[in-house]
């Protein structure tokens, strides 16, 4: 890779022994080997409440804003995500709109695509399901879209989760390993072609 790609990974989920943080740490980890430049967060150090129009008038929570810097520094992202009832978290969503709302008289925020638009995403799932949370990202995928992302084509959702990691955090089987790294990768390519 030629300029270090700045990559911004994260998991939909904060619980301690998510299968999903697990995923971002693989992610994360074949990302920084092929040289980009990762900053892997967590949502759990970022104190949001669910989203409301009226505690937003009264000021922005300093961690929406600090997140809406994080996803604009970054050009591309990994966003592992959980599966809920067949569709993405709150955690995920509610992070979303936080990012996605405007600051009303703020010169730098003014646009709530700014953080998102032109954006490489690209998903992966995972859950103790036969599904692997493949659902979750049929749905976030027209999400991004709509907030003028460019989703990666390439997608992978991890079924049996409780069974896919060894003691160390890593895949134990060569096909999922291979699966994780033909999105990683195509991130980065088409990362790099989009650089602004
Ligand atoms: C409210 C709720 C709904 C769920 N719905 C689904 C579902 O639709 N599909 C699925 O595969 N797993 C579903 N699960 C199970 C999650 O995949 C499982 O809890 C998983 O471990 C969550 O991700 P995490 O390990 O990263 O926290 C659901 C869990 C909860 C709490």
């Amino acid at each position: 890779m030629s300029t270090p790609l700045p990559l911004l990974v994260f998991a939909g989920s904060t619980r301690a022994q998510s299968f999903n943080r697990k995923l971002a740490t693989v992610a994360a980890e074949r990302a920084q080997a092929e040289g980009a430049q990762v900053t892997h967060i967590e949502l759990a150090d970022f104190d949001l409440p669910i989203y409301n129009a009226d505690l937003e008038a009264r000021g922005t929570p300093a961690a929406a804003v600090k997140l809406k810097e994080l996803f604009h520094a970054h050009p591309a992202w990994i966003i592992v995500s959980p599966e809920y009832n067949g569709s993405y978290t709150a955690l995920l969503k509610n992070t979303i709109d936080w990012v996605s709302s405007p600051i009303k008289g703020d010169p730098l925020w003014s646009s709530g695509t700014k953080p998102f638009a032109g954006k490489v995403v690209g998903l992966l799932s995972a859950s103790p399901g036969a599904l692997g949370g493949l659902r979750s990202l049929s749905h976030l995928t027209p999400l991004l879209l709509n907030l003028q992302c460019w989703v990666a084509p390439k997608q992978f959702a991890l079924s049996r989760a409780g069974d896919a990691f060894d003691a160390d955090g890593q895949l134990v089987a060569e096909p999922a390993r291979n699966a994780v790294h033909g999105v990683i990768d195509q991130v980065l390519w088409a990362g790099q072609r989009l650089l602004p």
